[in-house]
C-alpha cells in the first residue's frame, strides 16, 4: 500500500493547482452569479489536456489512472465545482465508448474531443430519472437497416448546449424496457436534434445544464455503440467508473470549505479572542478535518479497485455518497464557523453549500447510491 502521489502524479496535481489559482479562483464569483464558465478558460483547460484524461493514450489522449484523474477533479473543484462538472462529464462521456466502441468509434469519437471540445452524456429525461431503465425516447431502425431515427427529449444534461459530441441512450423497444437500452453517438448539428431550455441553478452554475430534444433524428447504424439493448448495462458500467469522481469533486468543495472557514476563525476575535480558541469551533473544525480526510480515501480506494481490475461497482458508491454527505455537512459547517459572514457572497463559503447540494443528486441520489451499496452487500 502507498499513500504518496508519485513524482508524475505530483508534478500534474502542481500543474492543475497554478491553473486553478490563476484560471479559475479569481473568476469564481463572477462565473457563479453569471452562470456560465469566462470566457477562454475551456480554452486554457484544454491546453492542458483536462478535456482528455480518460481518453487512452493510443487514441490521443492522456490515459491516466483513476486516482490521477480523481486528484485532477479534487484541484479543479477547490477552485470552483462548476468547472470541475463541466470537464468530468467528458470523461463521463468518453466511458461508453471506451466501455463499448469499436476502434473505429474510438478514433472518431475521441478525435472530436481532442480538437478541444467538450461531450455530454445523455440519459435522464423528464420522466426518467433514477429508474434509469425507463427511458423513453425511442429508437426506430430504419427499414434498410442504414440506421435509426430518434424521437423524444433528454433533461439536465451538463454540458448540452456546448458540447460537440454526445453519448445518447434511447430505447429500441415500443415499450421503455432495460432490455431495449441503446447508446448512440450523436455529433451536435445533426438534423432532427436541437439544444432545449438551459436550467437556472442553485449551485455549480458555471457549467451549463440543458434539454435536449430528438425529433424524427436520423443517427448512423455506425454509430450505435454495442448491440441493441445493451446499453443499461454500458450506462451502468459508466456510473460506476465515473462516480468516484463526483466523489473527489465533493471531497474538493470540502476540503475548500474547510480551509476558508479554519483560517477565519484563526482571525474572527469575539469575546476577546479568536473564535478558534473556542472547543465548539475546534470541535467543527476537527470533524470536518476527518471526514474530509475519510471520504478521500474512500475514493482513492474505488479509484484503485478500478485500476487494479478489480469490481468496485459497491466502492464507487460508497465513495460517491460518503463523499457528497460529508460535502454537504462540512461546507453547512463551514457557513455555521462563519457566522453571517459566512452567509453572504463576499466569502466563498455560501457558495461551497450551494456547489455540494448537487452531489448528492447527480450520478444517481444517494438513496440509489445507498440502494447499490445494500444490494452489493446483502446479495
Ligand atoms: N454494471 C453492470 N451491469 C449492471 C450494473 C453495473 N453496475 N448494475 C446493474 N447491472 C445489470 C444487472 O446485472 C441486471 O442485468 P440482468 O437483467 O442481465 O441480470 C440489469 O443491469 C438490471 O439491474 P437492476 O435490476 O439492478 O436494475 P434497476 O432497474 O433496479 O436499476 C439502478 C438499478 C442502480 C437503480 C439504476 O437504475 C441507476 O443507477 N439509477 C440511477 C441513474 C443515474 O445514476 N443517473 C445518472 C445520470 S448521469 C449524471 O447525472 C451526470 C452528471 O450529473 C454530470
Ligand atoms: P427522481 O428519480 O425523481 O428522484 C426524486 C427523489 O426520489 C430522490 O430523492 C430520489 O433519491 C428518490 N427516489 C427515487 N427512486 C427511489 C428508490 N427506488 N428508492 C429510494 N428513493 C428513491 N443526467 C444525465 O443523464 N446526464 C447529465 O449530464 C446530467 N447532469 C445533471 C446536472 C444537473 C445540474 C442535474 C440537476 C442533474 C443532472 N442529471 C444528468 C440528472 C441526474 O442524474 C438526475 O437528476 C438524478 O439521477 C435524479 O433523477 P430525478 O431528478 O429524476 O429524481
Amino acid at each position: 500500500m502507498d499513500f504518496a502521489f508519485n513524482e508524475e502524479q505530483q508534478e500534474i496535481i502542481k500543474v492543475v493547482r497554478d491553473l486553478v489559482q490563476k484560471e479559475i479562483v479569481p473568476y469564481a464569483g463572477e462565473m457563479d452569479e453569471q452562470g456560465k464558465m469566462h470566457e477562454g478558460l475551456l480554452d486554457k483547460l484544454a491546453a492542458q489536456g483536462l478535456l482528455g484524461v480518460a481518453i487512452p493514450e493510443e487514441f490521443g489522449g492522456a490515459g491516466l489512472d483513476a486516482i490521477t484523474i480523481a486528484a485532477i477533479y479534487e484541484e479543479l473543484a477547490k477552485g470552483c465545482a462548476g468547472v470541475a462538472t463541466s470537464v468530468a462529464a467528458n470523461a463521463l462521456a468518453s466511458y461508453p465508448v471506451i466501455i463499448a466502441g469499436n476502434d473505429e468509434q474510438k478514433k472518431r469519437y475521441f478525435d472530436i474531443i481532442n480538437e478541444n471540445n467538450l461531450a455530454a452524456f445523455a440519459l435522464t429525461e423528464p420522466g426518467t430519472g433514477s429508474d434509469a431503465g425507463s427511458v423513453s425516447t425511442r429508437a426506430v431502425k430504419t427499414e434498410d437497416g442504414s440506421g435509426y431515427v430518434l424521437n423524444g427529449t433528454k433533461c439536465f444534461i451538463t454540458n448540452g448546449a456546448l458540447a460537440e459530441v454526445f453519448v445518447v441512450f434511447a430505447n429500441t423497444r415500443k415499450t421503455p424496457s432495460i432490455r431495449g437500452l441503446t447508446a448512440f453517438i450523436v455529433r451536435k448539428g445533426t438534423p432532427g436534434f436541437t439544444v432545449g431550455k438551459a436550467e437556472n441553478k442553485m449551485g455549480i452554475r458555471a457549467s451549463n445544464t440543458t434539454e435536449l430534444i430528438f425529433q424524427d433524428c436520423f443517427v448512423p447504424v455506425e454509430n450505435r455503440l454495442g448491440r441493441e439493448g445493451h446499453g443499461f448495462r454500458i450506462a451502468m458500467e459508466t456510473l460506476d467508473a465515473a462516480r468516484p469522481f463526483v466523489g473527489s469533486i465533493s471531497v474538493g468543495i470540502a476540503e475548500a470549505a474547510f480551509r476558508a472557514c479554519s483560517e477565519y476563525a484563526k482571525v474572527r476575535v469575539q469575546f476577546g479572542k479568536p473564535i478558534a480558541s473556542f472547543e465548539m469551533v475546534q470541535s467543527m473544525i476537527a470533524d470536518m478535518a476527518m471526514k474530509v480526510e475519510g471520504a478521500r480515501l474512500l475514493v482513492q480506494r474505488a479509484c484503485w479497485m478500478k485500476d487494479q481490475g478489480m469490481e468496485f461497482s459497491r466502492e464507487a458508491a460508497i465513495a460517491k455518497c460518503n463523499a457528497s454527505d460529508v460535502a454537504m455537512q462540512v461546507t453547512t459547517d463551514a457557513v455555521q464557523v462563519m457566522g453571517g459572514y459566512g452567509y453572504i457572497k463576499e466569502y466563498p463559503v455560501e457558495k461551497y453549500m450551494r456547489d455540494a447540494k448537487i452531489m448528492q443528486i447527480y450520478e444517481g441520489t444517494n438513496q440509489i447510491q445507498r440502494l447499490v451499496i445494500a444490494n452489493k452487500t446483502l446479495y
